[in-house]
């Protein structure tokens, strides 16, 4: 069964060695950017949940969840202000296409609707415009395109319940 667990000083140095293919490397900033985006978030005021994605006790991927802004995101898009963003999502390459992706962003939906920074109103999140494999699975769980970006990322939001 695949569940979510925080980043902690034991899990993540193996977090720090899944990687993507070479070929998606521009879709998906590496783990250790990731970590360390999260520290500074949460230095400046600003939320991070960083989580490895484990099938039983294999670790196969990573996630993180973001909320608002932090106090230096200067140029954050509008929607970012009091929403929840599926921030980051990577399965390692080796792990694709054995329905981990779908399943993890099930778990992270899931997460977010425990409100863990109060209630909020979408969900919300950016891809690259070549990145089709992304956009149709968030698409498939209702996400849907503003036509804003952020940055060269295509942004989508869904409706919180
Ligand atoms: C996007 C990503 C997380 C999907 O993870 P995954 O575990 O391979 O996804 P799943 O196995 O759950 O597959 C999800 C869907 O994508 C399809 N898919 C996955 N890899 C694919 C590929 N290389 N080519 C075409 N379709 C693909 C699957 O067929 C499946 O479709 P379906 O559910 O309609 O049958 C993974 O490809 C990845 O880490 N990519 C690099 C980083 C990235 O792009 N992250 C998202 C940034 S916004």
């Amino acid at each position: 069964m695949l569940k979510l667990k925080k980043v902690n000083g034991e899990n993540v140095w193996d977090i720090l060695k899944l990687s993507v293919s070479n070929s998606q490397r521009e879709y998906v900033a590496s783990n250790d950017v990731s970590i360390i985006e999260a520290y500074t978030t949460i230095t400046a005021n600003g939320y991070a949940f960083p989580f490895g994605i484990y099938d039983d006790d294999l670790l196969v991927g990573f996630l993180m969840v973001g909320f608002d802004k932090d106090d230096h995101w200067t140029d954050a898009p509008k929607i970012a202000t009091g929403n929840y963003n599926l921030w980051r999502l990577m399965i390692d390459e080796k792990y694709q296409n054995r329905g981990y992706g779908r399943q993890a962003v099930a778990l992270a939906l899931d997460f977010i609707k425990t409100y863990p920074c109060g209630k909020a109103k979408y969900c919300w999140l950016s891809y690259e415009p070549e990145n089709t494999v992304a956009k149709r699975l968030y698409e498939s769980f209702g996400f849907a395109e503003t036509g804003d970006m952020d940055g060269e990322e295509i942004i989508a939001i869904l409706r919180l319940p």
